[in-house]
């Protein structure tokens, strides 16, 4: 038996001790004789001379990763292993060099494992009888002894004998009878890309003909039942398909790719090679069980995994230190691809909310760390925001600043050259100064300094010589292991208004490289008003002296969606930051708010992204950006507030709105409607803080379809009123469990605060909730966390509530308990009671016997 380690005693990985691999693995093969308890792993790897193999520095071992196997038998070359030559380390079987023939051999190994076991869901597991397997970042290893690193690539060839109707793994299939299959994959992959699939699965099957004309199988796998529901991810899918051929040119490179829906994942989805497995809520849709928020999303991740068959695939990453070099290429891609199939400026706003929501919070907080960190105790818990939405960001600002034209060029660049291989940041980097001639060196810091700059921008106006000077000056707060970070490039995109709304100077990108630098502008008639930071042009926290009116003059005139809707949001944040501070709301924002209304013409999804008031969460990190503590109580009761004197003021055109807004005929997920939805949603939000749940519970009685069904549900509980619909709902869905999984996250999410932490108490006490599922745990965890309010309720009831349920599913989860602490990672900004209160469930947890290394390390760190 290993021994458990204390929290102390975890190692750490570091980017500064990568070494190549000794051996170079020419292939791989498999198989699997499945059974729940007791499956048979067989494996053959040939193995070949490597780069620093023998003849560099002598001969070297063989060093394997493992965790959790039966080991049955291990050869070389077919012979037994002699056991003086093996030595065994935690998770690793190190073969020593005396054994192995120095020109090449075959190393073969039988082991046993226990998917029905793994409730951790990660390598080979059970969900819901059907066999899957999950190996990013480290999952090959409970499969196999293997060398488990992604730089170490082999094409695979897998027999699988499973009693099942449908066996499937990466590749093409090569041979198939009755209860086996196999499976050829010519493209060498890293183990973390391996898939297997067995079980009792339908298709929804198409057919996509590639650019040069060749004709690929699609297959969306579900369970018997669940068919109605894959059409609109197989759809997603030729999209994705045929989108990356147009923008980027790349071709899809098998016979067949399958995706397969399973509920029960850790993360949203996963890009094995030609199969990638999804969890289930990012499969099935229908107008009944999906909003128009999950069929957006659903879209994105369909295209997100596709993408990956060349960023992260055909071009993979050499360590893990480099995860952002495949996720941060991956997520922009996909948001081009959203912004290309829907509205872009709307999705480039939903896109900056959630980087300051998630991403923001995390860089500002003790478990900030750069695109590319440099150490870890446990990769998984450095699947994040800023890995993912910050590494999108900023490829986005070398797009910038290269131009389309530069990017496009580095793109093909990029495939030409690293195709095949495991790749780095200094790679990426390479072919931006390799194509440009631009030398990107101080460029490189966004990759390897944590935190968000602060941007401050003054304006000087010299009348006489109609010139205006703006002078941004840079600084980042340090970061934990970062006490100073040296100035960075940042592209700012600037316009100019004159003062009758006029833009007097298209967008231009000024390139910002010291720590203060002026920028100036001439031959102004008169002083015109500067939209700053269009389309969010660099992940900062601007700060510019403006006042409400020319807040309001910008929310009326800017050309630029985005620096217009920062203007207005500019307004709201401050007017409830007041109002939590005994003020009153901005003068400017409420008329603003009528003119929006009354603005028809704009896109309807623009102006349900402006109504809606900024999150409590929003406000609790710009109050303590200011340098304040949040009170989260005040907070809730000025947006409260706020939002009751816009429904006063503005009844009539709210009630206009929410009128015009219905969308006649069938449900259809496009963005033109569900703009409508969302705005009459937004507008209901506001109406029902004043009707008492009158219109809501006429729109619970009428919609047809789940995005206005949820939306109505949202505010019957917030007018305490929710119970019938509630019982409706069970009654209808209560064996849907995506459905249900909104049912358990609505409840805690919508509640007044004074009874959030009990309601989310009450429903963990259901037999339904299957807090082994992690859709489930996130469900009702994650909608207590995001009620912001009653998770900091000044008792310490939502910390309590929330550590307790972490404690039970740490032995059971590691990966998902590991994610779920970030809830706390903000704790330091509260009173000191509330801090006390946080640490002591902290230490709670950091004190558990046994406490994993992933919630371990989450631990450690936000405890500083
Ligand atoms: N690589 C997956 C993605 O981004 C995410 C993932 C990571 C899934 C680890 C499972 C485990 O698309
Ligand atoms: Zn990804």
């Amino acid at each position: 038996m290993p021994t458990q380690k204390t929290r102390q005693e975890h190692t750490e990985t570091r980017l500064a001790d990568w070494r190549p691999y000794p051996w170079k693995l020419d292939s791989t093969r498999l198989a699997f004789t499945i059974a729940p308890q007791a499956t048979t792993v067989e494996s053959t790897l040939v193995f070949g001379p490597g780069e620093n193999g023998p003849g560099a520095e002598g001969p070297a071992d063989l060093v394997l990763d493992g965790a959790g196997l039966n080991t049955l038998a291990l050869t070389i070359d077919g012979q037994t292993i002699d056991e003086t030559h093996v030595s065994r380390g935690e998770e690793t079987l190190t073969i020593a060099a005396a054994a192995l023939p120095p020109g090449g051999f075959t190393f073969a190994a039988r082991v046993q494992i226990d998917p029905a076991a793994n409730t951790a869901l990660e390598g080979l597991y059970l969900s819901g009888g059907i066999y899957c397997t999950q190996c990013e970042a480290q999952g090959f290893r409970h499969i196999t002894w293997y060398p488990d690193r992604p730089d170490v690539m082999a094409p695979f060839r897998v027999r699988i004998t499973a009693d099942q109707p449908v066996i499937l793994s990466n590749g093409n299939p090569v041979g198939q009878g009755e209860g086996w299959a196999e499976w050829d994959d010519p493209w060498p992959k890293p183990a973390y890309l391996f898939a297997l699939v067995a079980g009792d699965l339908r298709a929804v099957s198409g057919a996509f003909t590639t650019m040069s004309g060749r004709k690929v199988a699609l297959n969306v796998w579900v369970r018997p039942g669940d068919e109605d529901r894959a059409g609109f991810a197989l759809e997603a899918l030729k999209k994705s398909m045929r989108w990356d051929e147009q923008v980027y040119g790349r071709e899809y490179d098998l016979d067949v790719f399958n995706i397969v829906a399973v509920d029960d994942f850790n993360m949203g989805a996963m890009e094995n090679k030609g199969l990638n497995i999804f969890n289930s809520k990012l499969v099935l849709a229908s107008p009944e069980t999906a909003t128009d928020t999950d069929y957006e999303r659903i879209e994105a991740v369909i295209a997100h995994e596709y993408f990956h068959n060349w960023t992260g695939n055909r071009i993979t990453c050499r360590d893990w230190f480099q995860l952002c070099l495949k996720e941060g290429l991956t997520v922009f891609r996909d948001q081009q691809f959203t912004s290309d199939m829907r509205s872009a400026p709307v999705k480039r706003i939903e896109d900056v909310l959630n980087l300051r929501g998630r991403q923001f919070r995390e860089d500002q907080g003790p478990l900030a760390h750069p695109p590319r960190p440099d150490h870890y105790q446990e990769i998984n818990n450095f699947y994040t925001a800023t890995v993912y939405e910050k590494g999108a960001e900023v490829i986005g600002m070398l797009k910038r600043l290269v131009g389309d034209d530069g990017y496009a060029k580095a793109l093909d660049l990029y495939f030409q050259r690293h195709d095949g291989h495991a790749a780095t940041i200094e790679d990426w980097l390479k072919v931006f100064e390799d194509a440009t001639g631009r030398d990107l060196s101080q460029f490189k810091r966004w990759y390897v300094d944590a935190g968000t700059p602060r941007l401050t921008m003054t304006e000087a106006w010299d009348g006489d010589a109609g010139r205006l000077t703006l002078r941004f000056t840079q600084t980042t707060p340090p970061t934990p292991g970062q006490p100073d970070k040296p100035p960075r490039v940042i592209p700012i995109a600037v316009g100019l208004i004159s003062p009758n709304g006029d833009e007097v100077l298209p967008t231009q990108v000024l390139e910002m490289t010291g720590a203060s630098q002026d920028f100036t502008f001439d031959g102004l008639a008169a002083r015109p008003v500067v939209s700053v930071l269009r389309g969010f042009s660099a992940p900062v926290m601007l700060e510019r002296p403006i006042d409400a009116a020319t807040q309001a003059f910008l929310l009326a005139h800017d050309t630029d969606p985005f620096t217009r809707w920062e203007a207005g949001r500019a307004l709201a944040r401050d007017s409830i930051i007041a109002m939590s501070q005994g003020g009153k709301p901005s003068a400017e924002y409420i008329p603003a708010v009528g003119r929006l209304l009354a603005d028809t013409a704009a896109d309807p999804a623009f102006r349900a992204l402006a109504l809606r008031l900024p999150s409590e969460e929003e406000i609790a990190t710009a109050i303590n950006a200011a340098g304040d503590v949040p009170d989260p109580d005040r907070i809730h009761a000025a947006r409260e507030a706020l939002a009751r004197d816009i429904a006063t003021t503005h009844r009539a055109a709210l009630e206009a709105t929410y009128d015009a807004m219905a969308v006649p005929g069938p449900y259809a997920p496009d963005a033109g409607p569900a703009g409508q939805r969302a705005l009459r949603l937004a507008a209901l939000g506001l109406l029902n803080r004043i009707d008492g749940g009158a219109r809501a519970a006429a729109l619970w009685e009428s919609a047809g379809n789940m995005t206005e069904k949820q939306g109505a549900l949202m505010a019957l509980i917030e007018a305490d009123r929710a119970g019938d619909a509630l019982a409706q709902m069970e009654a209808q869905f209560g064996a849907n469990r995506l459905v249900m999984d909104k049912w358990f996250m609505v409840q805690p999410l919508a509640a007044s605060p004074d009874r959030a932490p009990e309601i989310a108490a009450a429903l963990a006490e259901r037999p339904d909730f299957d807090w082994k599922n992690p859709n489930r745990f996130r469900a009702l965890l994650g909608g207590l966390a995001a009620n912001h309010a009653g998770f900091h309720r000044a008792d310490g009831a939502g910390y309590r509530f929330y550590t307790d349920w972490l404690l039970r599913l740490d032995p059971v989860n590691p990966q998902t308990t590991a994610r779920l602490c970030s809830a706390f990672e903000t704790f330091r900004r509260y009173d000191p009671a509330r801090q006390a209160l946080v640490r002591a469930e902290l230490q709670r947890l950091a004190e558990q016997p046994g406490l994993s290394r992933n919630t371990a390390e989450m631990v450690g760190r936000i405890l500083g």
